[in-house]
């Protein structure tokens, strides 16, 4: 869908009031307001609550692939295809750069907090076992540097996170875990090809990885949710965000 289609998929979803209720998981309002409270519902005028597609959202094939999450789902994507073009360019392994181009898919579709672990356990039945793990140990390796390879504390997340930030105890100990074990460079290199600043000039297709992800990223034939995989209720979960059940 182009950016145009999008735009008038939106203002048609706007100026008709939505059919279905829709209520809210607690995880998406949580902070705004306090979790342990009832959540506040419209008065009852007969209307149905939420249980599919939302027409607000564009709508999804039947059996989506990961390149429709991509398009339908995801953003912005610049700042992982450009780091998956980057990892190209610096000669590393298919598996690695599938890694790269992943690495953020939780940041960009799901939940933040932790997004290298969401991100591994929804593409974990799906790739190789070293890409899952790269992308879920890119979560703490983050924080520290590593000369042999160049990578340094980023600086954007002094200024993010402040110059006294430490990470907690069990990043660190993540972290350990991760620096002794066979896999590290994989996550590591993610971290080196991770770009904080990209360049908004440039911009990177995702059609530039089809062979890789089709080498490597085992689509389902019945698509991403439908598939009974151990992940599969997540990408429903991306897929249908405001379901009520
Ligand atoms: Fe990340
Ligand atoms: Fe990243």
């Amino acid at each position: 869908m182009t950016t145009l289609q999008q735009a008038e998929a939106a203002e048609h979803a706007l100026s008709q009031e939505l059919d279905r209720i829709v209520v809210k998981s607690t995880i998406y309002t949580s902070g705004e307001r306090d979790p342990r409270l009832p959540v506040p519902r419209p008065p009852d005028d007969g209307r149905l609550y939420m249980m599919g597609h939302d027409p607000r959202l564009p709508r999804m094939p039947d059996k989506p692939t990961l390149f429709d999450y991509f398009t339908y789902r995801l953003g912005p994507t610049q700042h992982p295809l450009q780091s998956a073009r980057l990892a190209l360019k610096n000669g590393v392994g298919e598996k690695v750069v599938l890694a790269c181009l992943l690495h953020d898919i939780a940041v960009a579709g799901f939940i933040r907090g932790d997004h290298g672990y969401w991100g591994a356990q929804l593409v974990e039945p799906y790739v190789d076992e070293e890409v899952s793990w790269g992308i879920r140990h890119h979560q703490a390796l983050r924080f520290y540097a590593d000369e042999s390879v160049g990578y340094q504390y980023p600086e954007s997340y002094v200024k993010l996170f402040g110059a006294d930030y430490k990470p907690e105890p069990y990043i660190e100990r993540a972290y350990k875990y991760a620096r002794d074990h066979k896999w590290y460079m994989t996550s590591r290199l993610i971290t080196v090809n991770d770009l904080y600043s990209f360049d908004p000039t440039v911009k990177v297709e995702l059609e530039e990885f089809t062979d890789i992800i089709g080498r490597h990223f085992r689509q389902p034939e019945e698509g991403l949710g439908f598939d009974a995989s151990p992940s599969a209720h997540m990408w429903r979960t991306i897929m249908w965000p405001t379901r009520y059940l």
